[in-house]
């Protein structure tokens, strides 16, 4: 493998340590020809391997390159391929799981002009959907993305534009910045049981936003019933069939979970008048702490207006029917949970 054009051309590259696998010349070649002159600023090489795409653009004309990688014999190889084309003055090599130094890199709000994808297949389907809500925000205006899978990317998991060819098992789709933006949402709450009213804002906010992450927080003011892994398995139960929802455990403030997902927003349902205060005090204390991130509230469908989780504990735990209250399909797990507990209202 050697690099194709630019100050380092013909730059021999290190073999390719076992387990890695390699952008063949092939599709390497017809990327850099699809990106044309588009060599400038800075440049983030994921799952870097040998560091061949990282290298290849310092050599055309890009001035930094940051490589992350978590193999070691992979990492070797980059150090090593970044002496022979002489470029090492010019490279970070970061070694690490990607989803955690992304999480770094929102949080110093770093740009890239070029970002470089190109996931283990074993792990495209899972792993990629959450990389890429977050490399929109990374990306520089006019920057573009390459990412290259075993498979072709989902429906929604990203921009629906973004040209995407095939080189035999090998999908490469490059992206511009606009493509990428998917308005991702943070639906926070502590979800004690998730109610039907819950279930109502996630789907009515699921055909609003790409994208809803909801968060199993800790409301510090209430005890939780249920430890928020089982919550978060209530929730995960009732909005399988809404794909572009996905769920996750929040600690901490909810301004540096939006962060690290790479959302724009904070959705929540609003109740009556009584929600309003509280929720007003939140919203506006997130947005001294984020001002970029915008609270949108939807607001509850009548008949849920009265409803809420320490209605169904309240109810359940005195033995009452909560059907219509909860979704229909962790009915008999919120009876069977919630009857043994004092309610905790
Ligand atoms: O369903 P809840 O109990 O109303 O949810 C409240 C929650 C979890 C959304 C809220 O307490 C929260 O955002 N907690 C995270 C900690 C935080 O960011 N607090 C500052 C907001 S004022």
């Amino acid at each position: 493998m050697r690099i194709i054009a630019g100050t380092a051309r013909g730059t021999r590259l290190a073999a390719v340590p076992k387990g890695v696998r390699p952008t063949s010349d092939r599709v390497r070649e017809s990327v850099f020809n699809s990106l044309g002159q588009f060599f400038s600023g800075d440049v983030l090489d994921l799952y870097a391997g040998t560091g061949s795409l990282g290298i290849e653009a310092l050599s055309r004309g890009s001035q930094r390159a940051v490589f992350v990688e978590k193999d070691r014999r992979a990492l070797a190889a980059i150090r090593e391929n970044l002496r022979r084309a002489k470029v090492v003055d010019r490279a970070e090599v970061v070694a690490g799981d990607v989803g955690r130094v992304l999480h770094r890199m929102l949080t110093d709000g770093r740009q890239f002009n070029l970002i470089f994808a190109d996931p283990p297949y074993r792990i495209a389907a899972t792993e990629v959907g959450g990389v890429l809500s977050r490399l929109g925000a990374l990306l520089a205006p006019g920057g573009r993305i390459v990412i290259e899978s075993g498979e072709a990317l989902a429906e929604g998991t990203i921009g629906k534009k973004g040209a995407t060819r095939r080189y035999g098992g090998t999908y490469v789709t490059i992206l511009e910045r606009s493509e990428t933006t998917m308005i991702v949402a943070v639906c926070p709450g502590s979800f004690d049981p998730v109610t039907a009213g819950h279930l109502d804002i996630i789907r009515r906010a699921s055909k609003i936003f790409d994208h809803v992450v909801i968060a199993v927080g800790a409301n510090l003011r209430k005890k939780p019933v249920l430890p928020a892994v089982e919550r978060a398995r209530l929730i995960e139960k009732v909005t399988a069939e809404i794909e572009n929802v996905s769920i996750e455990l929040m600690e901490g403030l909810l301004v540096d979970f939006a962060r690290d997902q790479g959302a724009q927003v904070i959705v929540k349902g609003l109740r009556a008048v009584s929600d309003f205060e509280s929720e007003f005090e939140q919203a506006q204390l997130n947005r001294t702490m984020y001002p970029e991130l915008e609270t949108v509230f939807i607001m509850a469908s009548a008949e849920h207006s009265f409803l809420s989780s320490s209605a169904v504990r309240e109810i359940a735990s005195f033995g009452g029917d909560v059907r219509g209250l909860v979704p229909d399909g962790i009915l008999e797990t919120v009876r069977e949970i919630y009857s043994g507990s004092d309610g905790n209202i």
